[in-house]
């Protein structure tokens, strides 16, 4: 992590894990904390006109296992340049729906990509002179994946990703969790099997140095 006047906050999980439920709600508790400060939401893959373009193909398109972790990280190269890194170096508060962990969790733990392509990646992409551009805090909500599945098929039309098995997001979910506890003081993981009531109630009170 780096040294820089803004504060980047992500948000992790599954899919059906319920973190786009909160996460605009809690870039408006920040606004309302913090009225000096710039609250931006942004998200991954996507947050600028290439990365959306990117998203498109990405969520729809079948392709090879190492095309797809490359085209992640095309994306989240421009995201950083064009919106992440101005965006903390001028000390707004950055809040991405997803970010590197994802490709970690799903193209790794998912779908078996060697850790070791994908660090490349990650220090190719985040790398900056005094270490990685990763995020102060990362929230991961963690819910077993039969509940996931479950909600997903209440919700919406499956993406590409969505339509993969139960054993997919189990891996999804363990790489995610080996992660957390990998860097503690980087994870907040929050237990998603609450309602979304609960969970909002312990979210907001986490206390976060911004
Ligand atoms: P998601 O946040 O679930 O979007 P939505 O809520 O609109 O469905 O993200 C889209 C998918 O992209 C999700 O299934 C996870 C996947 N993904 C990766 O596989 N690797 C990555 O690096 C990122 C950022 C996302």
């Amino acid at each position: 992590m780096l040294n820089q006047p803004g504060y980047f906050i992500s948000f992790e999980g599954i899919d059906g894990a319920g973190k786009s439920t909160h996460i605009e709600a809690y870039a408006e508790l920040l606004r309302a904390k913090y009225p000096q400060r710039e609250v931006l939401l942004t998200r991954e893959p996507g947050g600028t006109p290439l990365g959306e373009q990117l998203r498109k193909l990405l969520l729809d398109a079948p392709m090879n296992l190492e095309t797809e972790a490359l085209l992640m990280f095309a994306a989240r190269r421009e995201h950083l340049a064009q919106v992440i890194e101005p965006a903390l170096q001028v000390g707004k508060i950055v809040i991405s729906d997803r970010f590197a962990d994802a490709s970690f969790a799903y193209q790794s733990g998912g779908r078996g990509l060697s850790i070791d392509k994908l660090q490349q990646l990650e220090l190719w992409v985040q790398g900056r002179a005094g270490g990685l551009v990763q995020p102060n805090i990362t929230f991961l909500f963690d819910l077993p994946s039969d509940i996931a599945e479950d909600r997903r098929s209440q919700a919406r039309a499956p993406d590409k990703f969505e339509r993969l098995d139960l054993a997919f997001f189990e891996r999804v979910r363990q790489e995610y969790l080996r992660r957390a506890k990998a860097e503690p003081d980087r994870f907040c993981i929050l237990d998603a099997r609450q309602t979304p009531v609960e969970i909002w109630n312990q979210l907001q009170y986490i206390t976060i140095n911004i």
